[in-house]
C-alpha cells in the first residue's frame, strides 16, 4: 500500500526535465475555464491554470482575489460549477476531499491538518495506521515516519514521539509536508504556509518546498509574501477579482510587474497582454 520512497524517486527521474519552460510536457494539473459562484458572488471566472510536476507554482493576489477558493476547488471542498479539471492530461471530477486525495492531491494548512494531542508518528499515520497481527505496528510506523523526515532533511525534531502541540509552527509545517510525501502525493497545495512563521522557520519551510519540487512533485504555493514567492516559485500566477490575469515564469521577472498585476490586473511594464508562461 505504501511504497514510501521508491515511487517518489521514479517520479523525480521521470520529470528530470523539470524546471522552467513548459514545452510539450503534460501538466500535472490543468484548470480550464474553471468558475465558481457563491450566490451572487462570482468568486472565480474562467480560470486557466497549468501546474507542472517538478515545479513550484505560486498563486498570488489581493485579499478576496480567489486564491483560497481556487485551492478549495482543487482539493474538493468547493467543487467548481463551470469548466474542467485535467489531471495528468485526463479530465477528472473532484467532488470531495476524498476524490482529491485518491488522485494524490494533499493540502497542507498551517494548523488545521494535524492533531496537537497526538505525536508526530500518530499524525503521519492518522486513519491509515499499520497493523500487525491485529495490533498497531508502532515500530514500523515509527521508522517509516523517521525515514521520511530524514529524507527531507528535517533535522530539528527532537523525537518523532513528541506531541505535535509541542512543536513550533515551522516544525508542524514540516511534519504536514512529510506526511504528504510519505503517502506518495503528487501535488502538494500550501495555503499561506509561512504566514505565522519567524525568519528561520520560514527559511526551513521554503527549503522544504523546493525539495518537494526537486523530487518531482508539483507544488502550489499561496502567499502574500513576495520575498517568499520569488524565493521558491518557478511560475507565478496572479489572480485579480476572480480572474487569472497573468501566469509568468519567475526567473528574471520584475517584481514590480507582479505588483502591477496584483493591484490593477494589468501591467504596462510587461506589455498589456495576458502573459502565459508556456507561450514564451
Ligand atoms: N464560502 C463562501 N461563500 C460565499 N462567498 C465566498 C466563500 N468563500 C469565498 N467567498 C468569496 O469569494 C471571493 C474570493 O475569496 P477567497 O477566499 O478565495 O480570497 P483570497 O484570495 O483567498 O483572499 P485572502 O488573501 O484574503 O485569503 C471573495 O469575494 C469571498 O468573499
Ligand atoms: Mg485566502
Amino acid at each position: 500500500m505504501d511504497g514510501i520512497e521508491s515511487e517518489q524517486v521514479v517520479a523525480a527521474d521521470a520529470q528530470a526535465s523539470g524546471g522552467g519552460g513548459a514545452g510539450s510536457r503534460t501538466p500535472l494539473l490543468e484548470l480550464r475555464k474553471m468558475s465558481k459562484q457563491f450566490g451572487p458572488v462570482q468568486a472565480l471566472s474562467e480560470i486557466d491554470l497549468k501546474v507542472y510536476p517538478g515545479e513550484v507554482t505560486a498563486v498570488v493576489g489581493d485579499n478576496g482575489a480567489g486564491k483560497s477558493v481556487t485551492l478549495k476547488t482543487i482539493s474538493g471542498i468547493h467543487p467548481p460549477d463551470g469548466g474542467e479539471i485535467l489531471w495528468q492530461g485526463k479530465p477528472v471530477h473532484i467532488r470531495t476531499p476524498k476524490d482529491a486525495s485518491a488522485l494524490g492531491i494533499e493540502t497542507v494548512y498551517q494548523d488545521l491538518a494535524l492533531c496537537g494531542n497526538l505525536d508526530v508518528v500518530q499524525n503521519m499515520f492518522l486513519g491509515r495506521e499499520r497493523t500487525r497481527n491485529h495490533l498497531l505496528d508502532e515500530n514500523s510506523m515509527e521508522s517509516a515516519a523517521a525515514a521520511t523526515l530524514s529524507s527531507l532533511s528535517v533535522t530539528t525534531l527532537r523525537s518523532v514521539r513528541q506531541s505535535v502541540a509541542s512543536l513550533s509552527g515551522g516544525q508542524r509545517q514540516a511534519v504536514a509536508v512529510a506526511k504528504a510525501v510519505m503517502w506518495n502525493s503528487k501535488l502538494v497545495i500550501m495555503d499561506e504556509p509561512t504566514a505565522a512563521l519567524g525568519v528561520a522557520q520560514t527559511a526551513m519551510v521554503l527549503e522544504l518546498t523546493r525539495r518537494l519540487a526537486s523530487r518531482g512533485l508539483g507544488v502550489i504555493f499561496v502567499s502574500h509574501n513576495f520575498n517568499d514567492v520569488f524565493e521558491v516559485a518557478d511560475q507565478i500566477a496572479v489572480l485579480y477579482l476572480g480572474r487569472l490575469v497573468a501566469s509568468l515564469p519567475a526567473k528574471g521577472l520584475d517584481r514590480q510587474v507582479v505588483v502591477d498585476y496584483v493591484t490593477s490586473g494589468a501591467s504596462s511594464r510587461n506589455g498589456s497582454q495576458l502573459a502565459h508562461a508556456d507561450g514564451a
